[in-house]
């Protein structure tokens, strides 16, 4: 597992991806930053090493481009967390993005406008990745919340990077983590899951029940566990089509 720690960043722009797929309330203010603090050591280690840095990310599930999922949102709680300024890219394609990721020195931060503003990017577009590609040196893929995902900016891109590719900080230790748990670890075993979601955590869940002693459901999934089981879940979140 090659990981940020194995590169010199010197004079290179790293072209991360991560997930900043962060809750905004009604006025756009970010209520939870835990993914963006999430993120910080891989953007400090590039940083210190004397390099530049380009995130790209999505944000909700827009429908082409709608305004209220734009990345630009989140700038101020990025350079909040991080104590720095950050540019940003009024879109992740095409000459705006290409200018301002060449014009970008050492020790700059580039943030690219949501990734979902084209549908290329959820149809995994080897033409998108491409360009998403041309516009960074290292690839490195810090998006633990949405690394599941086969998706321009995750899987498909890499093969554009065949040696210049890691992983961030972030990644390595939720993958540390899990070999630990799953592969050395001391019985009894019991796996805690949250998030709202079941669609995307059905497949951990299947391949963790026969490693595990208990699990432990939590969070919005629960709802749709409850429903299925026959109980009464009210307004509650739920996945009719995964019951
Ligand atoms: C998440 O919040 O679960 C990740 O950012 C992935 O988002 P998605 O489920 O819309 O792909």
């Amino acid at each position: 597992m090659k990981t940020i720690f194995d590169i010199n960043f010197k004079n290179k722009k790293a072209l991360i991806r991560v997930d900043f797929n962060v809750p905004l309330d009604e006025n756009f203010n970010v209520s939870d930053a835990n993914r963006i603090e999430a993120a910080k050591p891989t953007i400090d280690k590039i940083l210190n090493d004397g390099g530049a840095v380009i995130l790209m990310s999505h944000l909700g599930r827009p429908k082409g481009k709608e305004d209220k999922y734009s990345l630009s949102h989140i700038v101020y709680k990025i350079e909040e967390v991080l104590g720095k300024k950050v540019k940003f890219a009024s879109d992740c394609r095409g000459e705006i993005a290409k200018e301002a990721a060449a014009n970008l020195q050492n020790g700059e931060i580039l943030v690219l406008e949501n990734l979902r503003f084209y549908a290329e990017e959820e149809a995994g577009d080897v033409g998108f990745s491409k360009e998403l590609a041309s516009l960074g040196d290292v690839y490195v893929n810090d998006a633990f919340g949405t690394a599941h995902r086969a998706h321009a900016s995750t899987t498909i891109i890499a093969n554009e990077f065949p040696n210049d590719k890691c992983f961030g900080a972030l990644l390595a230790k939720e993958i540390e983590s899990i070999n630990k748990v799953l592969k050395n670890s001391e019985k009894p075993v019991t796996a805690i899951l949250g998030g709202s979601k079941v669609s995307s955590k059905i497949t951990i869940i299947e391949n963790i029940l026969d490693k595990v002693d208990h699990m432990i459901i939590g969070g919005g999934m629960t709802f749709t566990f409850i429903k299925a089981m026959g109980g009464n879940i009210g307004d509650s979140i739920c996945e009719d089509d995964k019951m």
